[in-house]
């Protein structure tokens, strides 16, 4: 487990944006937290990172927002409203994880689907008003000897 600790939405953002560059297609993180721990906050910066944060929506009313580009393709998922982990399966949601990069707001909904390899990233609220604890663990071998605390500003 890694702390990294992000004292306004910049700064949450820069560390997301830094982090992107080293993700890939395949790649898969779970953002967990509670409602405005800042989960889509690090989406945008994250998307800043390949140009694509103009076009942030989140997704409420659908489960996946898509973003592409010549280079990437992100999957942005927010499964505060999934019902079970069937719903996930019946949209054909496994079929995402080799696509691009995968996020999921909520992730901790379908951890047992969930591949081998990826990051959890639990936000929490610290002291401050615009302070959040990021509380980081990598699952599988792939993550294992990330240094998450260089991606900051
Ligand atoms: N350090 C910080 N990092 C990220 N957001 C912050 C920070 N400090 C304050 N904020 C504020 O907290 C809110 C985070 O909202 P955001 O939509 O990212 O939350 P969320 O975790 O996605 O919530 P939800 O579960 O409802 O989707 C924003 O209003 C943002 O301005
Ligand atoms: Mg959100």
């Amino acid at each position: 487990m890694q702390e990294v600790i992000c004292t306004s939405e910049i700064q949450t953002k820069m560390f997301a944006k830094n982090l992107a560059a080293d993700l890939n297609k395949g790649d898969v993180l779970v953002l967990s937290g509670e409602l405005g721990a800042g989960k889509t906050k690090f989406v945008e910066g994250l998307l800043m990172h390949f140009g694509l944060q103009d076009e942030i929506s989140s997704p409420t009313f659908t489960i996946v927002n898509e973003y592409h580009n010549e280079k990437i393709d992100v999957y942005h998922f927010d499964l505060y409203r999934l019902a079970d982990i069937y719903e996930f399966e019946n949209i054909g949601g496994e079929e995402y994880f080799n696509k691009g990069i995968c996020i999921f707001e909520w992730g901790e909904l379908i951890e047992d689907i969930l591949p081998n390899d990826y990051i959890k990233i639990t936000f929490e609220k610290g002291a401050e008003e615009e302070q959040r604890n990021l509380k980081i663990e990598t699952f599988g071998t792939k993550y294992e000897n990330m240094d998450f605390a260089k991606y900051k500003e």
